[in-house]
């Protein structure tokens, strides 16, 4: 990766081993000590650097997909999308352009094991020419929730529950269950999220998708609603429950080490490229909200078009520098890709920079390199901890009179960013809007259009995991979930964890407190 080479080091035992100071040392195994059976002496300066260095060697895991496995790779574009976007790296198919991929489970933490029932993360950072993009996506095309301010919620109720930091690993607790019991948004995601997609057999046989719908904005300034997918050269391949725990067990590595070792033997991974497009006056045409996180596009109805081929050939040098540093952000588009409206999406524009101030330690990890992009950059930005830039010059400001080397803005006819200009007209208000009410039809959907053995295992799935809940009012709850999408599914899952089916006018039972009795 060009942007990566400029900062290898490799460790050659012809430089002789330094301080970081750049002082060659003599000895490296004693410390320095008053007496060779004495205490060991304060001014021993390459002892401390040396330890000081290795006690801060670990920095905060992610919040959320910590564990997770990255590789490089190019993306080929099969031919120019002018009509829908001008963006360069999907207009230009002589372009190769490189890109970083990691892989990732939702929950665990980084030492979690790999075979899990989660969702899998698929975060691709492109590095065109015109800046980096980065397609943050999952391997399931829908998300449990609607709206961003949520998410904290979501994931404090499904980590490790945090009196006993009990389970890690999986999502078989009560504080999970509760959560999806409370909210009815999240059927269609259990659906998938209870499925064999949530058990892969390997990286390389996962579908991606942006989730979102995003917007393409052609030269002319049209704008088509778009959904990305990656589709694997190899298909869509799961593990059955039973093989995934034994691995789990046996070899906690075992996605990591498919996916290093195909590499490695130059059995390049590779996807597809798709695109569902919609016009921007359609937006209203559908039967669902286009803008909800929770549905998909039926392809039937929105056909993917496949655009292009990515294929990861390089595994990384160094996993810390490369894998753990890099930073994604579904905010990081360049011209001709643009946002909706999606009120998931929209807070996810917040989400990411800020948990990476304090992830990568401050203002500067896009200085880090696997998180430059291949183009210059350059701004009025300027100090700041781990500042690697020596910037030169008297001011740093835009719009200045001292400097005519100052950076200045491009115009939008020339590369530069411009946002896409939608009318917005409307009252400030917190709510759900009606188009978003529908939580079971594609649950539904879903379900029906499995074969009788993806049913069952989602059955057994259900059981599993309900199965080891503590409180009868948290099970009922996500049984009268599962009754409102099949009462068949409902039923079967009731028997096998011994709970009763709920009637059908069941309402959701909580135990909570009124505060003004608390
Ligand atoms: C990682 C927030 C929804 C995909 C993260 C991280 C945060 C976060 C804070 C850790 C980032 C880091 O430390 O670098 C949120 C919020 C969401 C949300 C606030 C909803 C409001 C989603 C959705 C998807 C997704 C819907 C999929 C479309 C990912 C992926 C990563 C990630 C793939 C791992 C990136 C990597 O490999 O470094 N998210 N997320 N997230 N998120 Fe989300």
């Amino acid at each position: 990766m060009e942007q990566l080479g400029q900062y290898t080091i490799n460790n050659e035992k012809k430089a002789g081993l330094t301080t970081n100071q750049g002082l060659k040392m003599a000895e490296d195994e004693f410390s320095l000590k008053a007496g060779v059976r004495g205490p060991t002496l304060m001014e021993d300066f390459h002892f401390r650097e040396k330890m000081t260095h290795f006690d801060h060697e670990r920095i905060p895991e992610r919040v959320v997909h910590a564990r997770g496995v990255g590789a490089h790779g190019v993306f080929q574009l099969y031919e120019s999308l002018a009509d829908y976007t001008k963006a360069d790296f999907l207009t230009n198919p002589s372009k190769t352009t490189p890109v970083f991929v990691r892989f990732s489970t939702v929950q665990g933490s980084r030492g979690s094991s790999d075979t899990v029932r989660d969702v899998r993360g698929f975060a691709t950072k492109f590095y065109t020419d015109e800046g980096n993009f980065d397609l943050v996506g999952n391997n399931m095309p829908v998300f449990f929730i609607q709206d961003a301010i949520k998410f904290p919620d979501f994931v404090h109720a499904v980590k490790p529950e945090p009196h006993n930091e009990i389970p890690q690993g999986a999502s078989a607790h009560d504080t999970f269950w509760d959560f999806i019991g409370q909210n009815s948004e999240s059927a269609h995601m259990i659906m998938w999220h209870m499925s064999d997609r949530a058990i892969p057999r390997s990286l390389r046989m996962m579908e991606g998708f942006g989730v979102h719908t995003f917007r393409l904005v052609n030269a002319d300034g049209q704008a088509h609603f778009v959904k990305f997918h990656w589709k694997p050269a190899l298909g869509v391949h799961s593990l059955v429950w039973d093989e995934a725990q034994r691995i789990a067990g046996k070899n906690p590595d075992f996605h990591r080490q498919d996916l290093y070792e195909a590499i490695e033997k130059g059995d390049y991974p590779e996807w597809e490229l798709g695109l569902q497009l919609i016009p921007e006056e359609d937006e209203h045409s559908f039967d669902f909200d286009i803008l909800d996180p929770t549905k998909l596009w039926p392809e039937e109805e929105v056909p993917v078009k496949l655009v292009g081929k990515m294929t990861l050939n390089r595994n990384v040098d160094n996993f810390f520098a490369e894998t753990e540093q890099v930073a994604f952000h579904p905010g990081h588009v360049v011209p001709g890709i643009d946002f909706s409206n999606d009120p998931l999406l929209q807070g996810r524009l917040f989400s990411y920079t800020d948990t990476q101030l304090s992830r990568l330690g401050g203002p500067n990890f896009h200085q880090i390199p696997i998180n430059q992009p291949v183009c210059p950059f350059h701004n009025n930005q300027r100090d700041g901890m781990h500042q690697m830039t020596i910037h030169h010059g008297q001011t740093s400001y835009h719009r200045n009179g001292l400097n005519g080397n100052q950076p200045e803005t491009v115009p939008a006819d020339q590369g530069g960013y411009e946002h896409y200009q939608e009318k917005i007209d409307g009252r400030k208000i917190r709510g759900r809007s009606e188009s978003f009410h529908d939580f079971y039809s594609q649950a539904k959907l879903f379900y029906n259009s499995l074969t009788s053995h993806e049913q069952q295992h989602i059955k057994d799935a259900f059981s599993f995991e309900l199965g080891k809940c503590k409180s009868d009012m948290v099970k009922a709850n996500a049984i009268s979930l599962i009754n409102h999408i099949d009462r068949q599914l409902a039923e079967g899952v009731a028997a096998n964890i011994g709970a009763p089916v709920p009637e059908e006018n069941y309402e959701v039972q909580s135990a909570k407190v009124s505060p003004a009795l608390s």
